[in-house]
C-alpha cells in the first residue's frame, strides 16, 4: 500500500514501543526507551550506506577492510521532539553532522511556518536522515523535506517512531523519492491530529511538559 514505507518489526523494537505507548511509563523511562529504540531504527535506516575499503594492519596481517564511504551523513532533527531520536542516533553515529528545523503551525492557514533552520554544509553530497518521532498529518515533515531540498539535499530518508497512514500518504505524494522508516504504522489520526492508538504527545512525554 505504501511503497515508500519500511516497518521495523524487530521484537526488541516492538517490545520497547509497547512500553513507550503505556500512559503510566515515566518521563525518564520514556526517554531511555526512545534512546534505545532510535539506535535499533538507525540500524535499519543506515542499512544501505555506501561502503569502500581501507588498507589496515591487524596484529597478524594486512587487509582491505570495509569502511563508510563519502561525506559524513547529516542528521536533521525536526524540533522539538526530533531531538529524542537524535540523541540515540548520535551515540551510534558520533561523527554525523547535525541540523535543526523548527516549524510552527499558522492557526489561520494551518500551514507550517519556519522559525529556525540551520543545516550542515554540502548537503548535496551527504545522506540526510530527517528525524521526528511522530509522522501524523505529514504536513510539517513534507515541509521540512522541501526546505532541505531547497538547501541542496538530494538523498534524504525520513525516520520516525510511529506513523499514521495519512502522514505516510502525504510524504509519498509530496516526496516519493524519500524512504520512510518507522517502528509501527498505526490506525489513523483523531480530529486533533493525534495518532491513534499512538502514545500521546511525544514532546510532552519526553520532556515532562503538558
Ligand atoms: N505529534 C505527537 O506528539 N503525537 C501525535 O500523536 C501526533 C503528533
Amino acid at each position: 500500500m505504501f511503497p515508500n514505507l519500511t516497518i521495523v518489526d524487530h521484537p526488541l523494537v516492538q517490545h520497547k514501543l509497547t512500553l513507550m505507548r503505556q500512559k503510566e511509563t515515566s518521563t525518564a523511562v520514556f526517554r531511555q526507551l526512545l534512546r534505545e529504540i532510535s539506535q535499533l531504527l538507525a540500524y535499519e535506516v543506515t542499512r544501505e550506506l555506501p561502503m569502500t575499503t581501507r588498507a589496515i594492519d591487524t596484529p597478524l596481517m594486512e587487509m582491505d577492510a570495509p569502511v563508510l564511504a563519502g561525506r559524513k551523513l547529516a542528521l536533521i532533527s525536526i524540533l522539538r521532539a526530533g531531538n529524542g531520536l537524535l540523541d540515540g542516533m548520535l551515540e551510534l553515529i558520533p561523527s554525523a553532522r547535525v541540523g535543526f528545523v523548527g516549524l510552527y503551525r499558522d492557526e489561520a492557514t494551518l500551514q507550517p511556518v519556519k522559525y529556525y533552520f540551520k543545516v550542515p554544509e554540502q548537503l548535496g553530497e551527504r545522506l540526510s536522515i530527517v528525524v521526528d518521532p511522530m509522522l501524523a498529518t505529514g504536513n510539517s515533515s513534507a515541509a521540512a523535506v522541501s526546505m532541505l531540498k531547497d538547501a541542496g539535499a538530494r538523498d534524504i530518508r525520513f525516520l520516525c517512531l510511529l506513523a499514521a497512514p495519512e502522514g505516510v500518504a502525504r510524504m509519498q505524494e509530496a516526496h516519493p523519492d524519500v524512504p520512510v522508516v518507522t517502528a509501527a504504522l498505526d490506525k489513523r489520526l483523531n480530529d486533533k491530529g493525534y495518532i491513534l492508538p499512538g502514545l500521546g504527545d511525544a514532546g510532552d512525554r519526553m520532556f515532562g511538559t503538558k
